[in-house]
């Protein structure tokens, strides 16, 4: 029901309450006004959120509800697209039917936006997208981005290891290492591959096989265990989550195996990316997990604050990208470069 329908529908309900009688009556009445005071004095934003398939997905959720409250002037209608495009399609129709101000936007996928957002540029909803991207010709379709370069998530994970192998005197050569991507065609798992298999290109690591786990735990257990059939010298995976590790290091500890950075003496170093779940923490802590770039959730705030740009007229820089670190308790690698820029691996997390 679009906003014009909403209120002639409260006006008629009201004068229904007018006619009857008592304490029942003029409760009704005081509801139905509220709710006519809130769509008048809210900011209404559609979030459109791609799915709940990691612990950084549900940090993103609560940092995007927390951040759009009524205390800070708004009403947000958020919508769970369960991992489907599809899904994510109807509730930005639906926020285009309620006559929302703005829609806010985590794609599951890069490609098949083009013709949805031009149905919310015709009527006149700026769109923000968070976390990944859209692969739009036009690039006037969104307002703004806010959220990670995944490319350099991967290319400082892949300067970890390097830094790392060459100070224990592991041969490139003798790195075989095996990707457990995320979902094939989100921004985040065509960065961190790409900072990985560029990597491992000029380096000369064997990289024996790039296959997705979904970004879930339970992908990254089966992924794994089939990864651990098919290959017998696999030292090194590459989770492109957490959550994804933490199925991988169970499906290596069921075979039999031993995780951590001794790849010399038999051990299979995992790294991953994310940061947020506190068992992959206290795995990176103990060693289990060599390595973790972090991707920030937190964009509840950064959002809210580029809303706020637009409201006031002004015209926010397209691409907002977060400050991230890199954390690891192995010993001996203190910082890593890449490109003419150094990032301290930060011990204490
Ligand atoms: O797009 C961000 C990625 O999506 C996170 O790294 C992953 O955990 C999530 O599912």
């Amino acid at each position: 029901m679009n906003k014009l329908f909403r209120k002639a529908a409260l006006l008629l309900l009201a004068l229904a309450v007018l006619t009857g009688c008592g304490d029942k009556a003029v409760k009704e009445q005081e509801e139905i006004n509220d709710e006519m005071t809130k769509a008048d004095e809210y900011t209404t934003v559609g979030f459109s959120q791609l799915g709940a398939e990691s612990d950084w997905r549900s940090a993103n959720t609560e940092s995007m509800l927390s951040a759009f409250t009524e205390e800070e002037g708004y009403s947000l209608i958020y919508k769970n697209g369960q991992q489907k495009q599809s899904n994510q399609i109807t509730a930005i129709r639906t926020f285009i039917q309620q006559e929302v101000d703005y829609i806010v936007l985590a794609p599951a996928t890069e490609s098949g936006w083009e013709t949805v957002l031009e149905e919310a540029r015709d009527a006149q909803i700026p769109v923000i997208l968070v976390d990944r991207r859209v692969n739009t010709s036009d690039k006037n379709l969104y307002s703004c981005w806010v959220g990670s370069d995944f490319e350099l998530e991967g290319q400082k994970m892949s300067a970890w290891i390097k830094a790392y192998t060459e100070m224990k005197g592991i041969a490139p050569e003798d790195l075989h290492i095996v990707n457990i991507q995320g979902s094939i065609g989100s921004t985040a798992q065509i960065g961190r591959t790409r900072g990985l298999a560029n990597a491992a290109r000029e380096n000369g690591w064997d990289l024996c096989a790039e296959i997705s786990g979904d970004f879930t735990e339970t992908k990254g257990r089966e992924v794994m265990a089939a990864l651990l059939k098919r290959f017998d010298d696999i030292n090194v995976v590459y989770c492109e989550n957490d959550n994804m590790a933490i199925g991988a290091i169970d499906a290596i500890e069921s075979a039999g195996g031993k995780v951590g950075s001794d790849i010399k003496n038999g051990e299979v170093m995992i790294v991953s990316f994310d940061g947020v779940n506190e068992t992959a923490l206290e795995y990176a802590r103990s060693g289990k997990i060599s390595c973790i770039a972090e991707c920030n959730p937190l964009h509840g705030p950064r959002v809210r604050a580029l809303i706020e740009a637009l409201k006031n007229g002004e015209t926010p820089d397209k691409f907002n990208y977060v400050d991230e670190e890199i954390f690891s308790s192995v010993r001996g690698v203190s910082w890593i470069s890449v490109g003419n820029k150094s990032y301290t691996v930060k011990t204490d997390f």
